[in-house]
């Protein structure tokens, strides 16, 4: 299995990654922004699977040229079955009230970059007739909250992309799977975690995604339980939710 992972330094991606290697001969491409930490994660990979074949590649995830460059580049190498575009920054929503450039940093490595991900590889795929183009969102993409709204935002947008996309490559053999984590035990959610909120281990998150991604649906939660969370947070009447300190 052919696979190239986005993020490829985010717990979520890395614990996908150790689940496909265990499960089957793989070839990864690991792409990510930091280059001591990319390795360290390629060599804990390589020593879970001596026979998997693992590449690595550092770039700037907001230069279009570079992704495109990237994609073109991967693409060369043969058909790609799973496309999996993982990273993410999750500032606190205070700080990027009070400061646009974080604002705008948070939107365009949350929402921009991703998308151009997305595209430069869906060409690709579509050309192949074959494959998966899969994206992590979140279930804070569901509805905006006054406590991440601009997170939540960038993730809204990833699933209105990821909607169109499935509809452009509906019936031509690809697939386009948004993967809506709920909070999760990983880097990202360290704040939370120091406020004692309730995480979901970060393994188990990363079976829902690879099953999910198997499956190829085009929405998965993870864990399953935040279909029917989301369900109700989304129900809600505005006069109801606005009362809510969420
Ligand atoms: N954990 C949760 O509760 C949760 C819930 C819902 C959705 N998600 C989503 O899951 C995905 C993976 O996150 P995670 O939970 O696995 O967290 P994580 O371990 O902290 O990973 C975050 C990833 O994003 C990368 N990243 C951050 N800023 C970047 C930038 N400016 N340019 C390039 N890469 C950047 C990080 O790279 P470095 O390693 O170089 O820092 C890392 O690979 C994200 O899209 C996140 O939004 C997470």
């Amino acid at each position: 299995m052919r696979i190239v992972a986005i993020g490829a330094t985010s717990a979520i991606a890395e614990h996908c990654c150790r689940l496909w290697v265990q499960r089957e001969p793989c070839d990864l491409l690991l792409v990510a922004r930091d280059a001591a930490k990319a390795q360290r994660i390629a060599a804990d990979l390589g020593v879970r699977a001596p026979n998997a074949t693992i590449a690595l590649t550092t770039m700037d995830f907001l230069d279009t040229a570079a992704i495109e460059k990237l994609a073109d580049q991967a693409a060369a190498g043969g058909a790609i079955d799973i496309v999996l575009i993982a990273h993410g920054m999750m500032p606190d929503q205070k700080d990027v009230q009070g400061d646009l450039a974080l604002c705008r940093r948070t939107l365009e490595v949350n929402a921009i970059s991703p998308a151009l991900f997305a595209e430069a590889f869906a060409r690709h795929l579509e050309r192949m007739g074959r494959g998966t183009l899969a994206i992590v969102g979140s279930v804070a993409g569901d509805r905006g909250r006054k406590a991440n709204y601009s997170y939540g935002a960038t993730k809204g947008f990833l699933e209105r992309y990821a909607q169109g996309l499935d509809h452009r490559l509906a019936g031509r053999g690809v697939k386009v799977v948004l993967i809506k984590p709920g909070p999760t035990d990983t880097p990202l959610a360290a704040a939370h975690k120091a406020r004692g909120r309730k995480l979901a281990a970060v393994e188990d998150v990363a079976r829902t995604i690879v099953r999910g991604i198997d499956a190829g649906r085009p929405v998965v939660y993870a864990p399953t339980l935040w279909v029917a969370i989301m369900l109700v947070v989304r129900s809600l009447p505005r006069a109801v939710f606005n009362r809510l300190d969420i």
